[in-house]
C-alpha cells in the first residue's frame, strides 16, 4: 500500500529560479534562503519518495481568470512549463503517474469534492521552482501529482475546505494499492502582497502563528475568513492555501523536522518547513 512519509511547505517566488539559473546560491542576498534547503535535501535522499502530490496555484500559465477551477487534479503522463516571463528559464517536464492520479480523483469525486479532471496540464512557477530547490540535481526521482488550488480570483475557497480537501487526498493515498512512498508538498506565501496600497506587506509575527499552527492544531486556522486571511497575510499570501491541503494530507502523527524563515525573497516573507508523518498503526506497535 501506498505510505505518506511527509510533508513540505516552501516557497515559490519566481526570482528564485532566476537565482538558481545564475547560481546565486552564495550570494549573502541568497544564502539564508538556499541554505535553509540543506536539511531538506538530506532529507529526502533518506526517505526516497517515489511520488509526489504537489498542491499550488497556477498564475495564468494553464488557467487564466476566464475558466479558473477551484480545485484541479492532474491526471498526464508528463507535466510541461513554457516561457513564464520574469527572466526565468524554461523548465524541464515532470513525470506524472496517471492511474495515481485516477485513483485521487475517484476518491476526491466521492468524498464529494467537485473538481477539474486534466489529461493535460502546463505547470508553472508554483510546481517547478519547488523541484529544482528539493532536488537541484540533474534528475528529478518523483513522478508528481499536481492539484490546483485558486488563491487567485474570488471567492476563494476557504482554509477549512482546503484542509478537508488534504485530508481526502490523505484517504486516497494510504488507499492505493501500489507500494509507493509519498511526498506531500504545499507551495507558496508565506505573508506577502505585490500590488495596491499595501505593496510589500509583511506580517512575521502572524506567519510564525501559520506555522506553529500549521504543525499541531491546524484546525485553528479555520478561524480566518479569507478576507480576514488577506488582511494579515497581503493579498497573496493567501496562497498558504496551498500548505493547508498539504497539512490536511498528513494522516498520522505529525512531527515538525525543519523550518527556515527569511524576509525578504522579492517582496516575501519565505519559509520552508518539513513535516513528518508517522503513521498512527506504527505508533500503535512501537
Ligand atoms: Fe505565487
Amino acid at each position: 500500500m501506498a505510505r505518506i512519509i511527509g510533508g513540505i511547505g516552501t516557497t515559490h517566488v519566481p526570482s528564485i529560479g532566476k537565482a538558481i539559473a545564475d547560481k546565486k546560491h552564495d550570494d549573502p542576498y541568497w544564502k539564508p534562503f538556499f541554505s535553509g534547503f540543506d536539511y531538506v535535501h538530506g532529507w529526502l535522499a533518506r526517505e526516497r519518495p517515489d511520488a509526489m502530490v504537489i498542491f499550488y496555484n497556477d498564475h495564468g500559465l494553464n488557467f487564466f481568470l476566464d475558466k479558473l477551477p477551484t480545485f484541479a487534479v492532474g491526471a498526464a503522463p508528463e507535466y510541461r512549463n513554457e516561457d513564464e516571463g520574469w527572466g526565468i528559464p524554461v523548465s524541464r517536464a515532470v513525470a506524472g503517474d496517471p492511474d495515481f492520479s485516477w485513483h485521487l480523483i475517484d476518491t476526491l469525486v466521492a468524498d464529494e469534492f467537485d473538481i477539474t479532471m486534466c489529461q493535460e496540464m502546463l505547470v508553472d512557477h508554483a510546481v517547478t521552482i519547488p523541484m529544482a530547490l528539493m532536488w537541484p540535481g540533474e534528475r528529478w526521482p518523483v513522478k508528481i501529482v499536481p492539484i490546483e488550488i485558486n488563491t487567485v480570483q474570488h471567492p476563494l475557497p476557504s482554509l477549512g475546505r482546503c484542509l478537508a480537501l488534504g485530508r481526502s487526498v490523505g484517504r486516497a493515498i494510504e488507499s492505493y494499492a501500489r507500494d509507493l512512498k509519498v511526498l506531500v508538498v504545499g507551495t507558496g506565501g508565506l505573508s506577502h502582497q505585490l500590488d495596491g496600497e499595501r505593496a510589500g506587506f509583511i506580517n512575521k509575527e502572524f506567519d510564525q502563528l501559520c506555522m506553529d499552527r500549521l504543525v499541531a492544531e491546524p484546525e485553528a486556522l479555520t478561524r480566518y475568513a479569507i478576507r480576514e486571511f488577506i488582511e494579515l497575510a497581503g493579498a497573496q499570501g493567501v496562497e498558504f492555501l496551498n500548505w493547508m491541503a498539504m497539512r490536511g494530507a498528513l494522516t498520522g502523527s505529525v512531527a515538525q523536522l525543519h523550518r527556515n524563515y527569511h524576509i525578504p525573497i522579492s517582496n516575501t516573507a519565505a519559509a520552508t518547513v518539513v513535516l513528518e508523518n508517522r503513521p498512527r498503526a506504527e505508533l500503535r506497535a512501537a
